[in-house]
């Protein structure tokens, strides 16, 4: 068998200006902070100790569902796949992924440099006849797929219900640049978080130990390390609501009392008990988030849940044609 190759694509993506974008969200009627800085190097070691929470149900869950359906993922969508991975997270999945199914080349995509190239250099390392073509890139923008590829089943993988962290109609946008991007008869591999009781939603997101408030206060120490800003960690508070009309689980830094902080030379003023939104995480009803898939494009290939129907694996397909309109961002 012949060794794999490696190529790097770099579409140098536009990286936002921290300083710039920390301040719109602060100076707005209702404050918020970009979700984005989450993950620095404290960010992405809290988070992986939220998988492993017990309360946080989510990636332990989409991991028994691979387990038990990746064999028949694999009958139904055949060899020579090219497997695109958007956002290059957890490599626990994709080794899964690679193990399980044909998959001939491998394109992780991510908008982070030196996160995207580690990852990829290593699975280039551990799957040595697997073709490893990493992509710098924004995921929700089109880019064109590396010519290395042409000719494989194409296999979208966008797992963790991270497409629960866009609004609706970003997520239906995004989906339709998926389907592009997979082509007619190429597939789409993604994991939902369903709807469900108020009290298990919240305790997902707010758990016991502290650790996903931890997770939410630490976007404000990152900020306090790249603009040499000074928000004191103590002086807020995580919360975690569920919206039920919306669908929504929405995260938020409460301020605790009445402060200032200076960002940029401009003084922030924060009420006591004023929100700062940080994220949210959207939840959808099979139904939903197929009426969702198929107005970008997709039709159910098959899907999969676990016995309490908490969560769900989609198998999704290219269908018809897609409209431009439905493409820009
Ligand atoms: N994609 C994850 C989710 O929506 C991200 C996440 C988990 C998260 N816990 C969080 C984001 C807490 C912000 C705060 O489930």
């Amino acid at each position: 068998m012949r060794q794999g190759e490696y190529a790097f694509y770099d579409f140098e993506p536009a990286v936002a200006d921290m300083k710039e974008e920390v301040l719109e969200g602060l100076t707005a009627e209702s404050k918020y902070l970009s979700p984005k800085y989450f993950y620095d190097m404290e960010g992405s070691r809290l988070f992986e100790k939220i998988t492993q929470l017990d309360e946080y149900y989510l990636t332990r869950t989409e991991m028994s569902l691979f387990d038990s359906h990746l064999s028949e993922v694999s009958a139904r969508v055949g060899e020579d796949l090219c497997l695109i991975e958007y956002g290059s997270g957890s490599s626990k999945k994709i080794r899964k992924l690679l193990e399980q199914l044909s998959v001939r080349a491998y394109v992780p995509i991510d908008i982070s440099n030196t996160h995207l190239q580690e990852n990829a250099r290593a699975l280039h390392r551990d799957f040595p006849h697997l073709d490893v073509f990493p992509v710098c890139a924004d995921i929700t923008q089109p880019f064109e797929l590396p010519p290395g590829t042409r000719g494989l089943t194409r296999l979208g993988f966008f797992p963790g219900s991270s497409i629960g962290n866009f609004e609706p109609q970003q997520a239906q946008r995004f989906l339709a640049v998926i389907r592009e991007e997979v082509g007619q008869g190429g597939v789409l591999l993604i994991g939902v978080d369903r709807k469900k009781p108020v009290d298990v939603l919240e305790r997902a997101y707010d758990d016991e130990k502290g650790v996903t408030a931890a997770f939410n206060l630490n976007v404000l120490r990152h900020i306090n390390h790249r603009l040499d800003t000074d928000f004191d960690l103590s002086g807020f508070e995580h919360e975690a609501r569920y919206d039920e009309v919306e669908g929504c689980v929405k995260m938020y830094l409460v301020s605790k009392r009445h402060q200032v902080v200076e960002v940029d030379g401009s003084k922030i003023e924060f009420e006591a008990g004023e929100c700062v939104h940080t994220e949210n995480s959207y939840k959808y009803h099979p139904g939903e988030f197929l009426e969702l898939a198929n107005s970008a494009g997709f039709a159910l290939e098959a899907e999969w849940s676990d016995s309490k129907g908490w969560f769900s694996l989609f198998l999704l397909k290219g269908v018809g044609q897609i409209r431009k309109d439905r493409v820009s961002m």
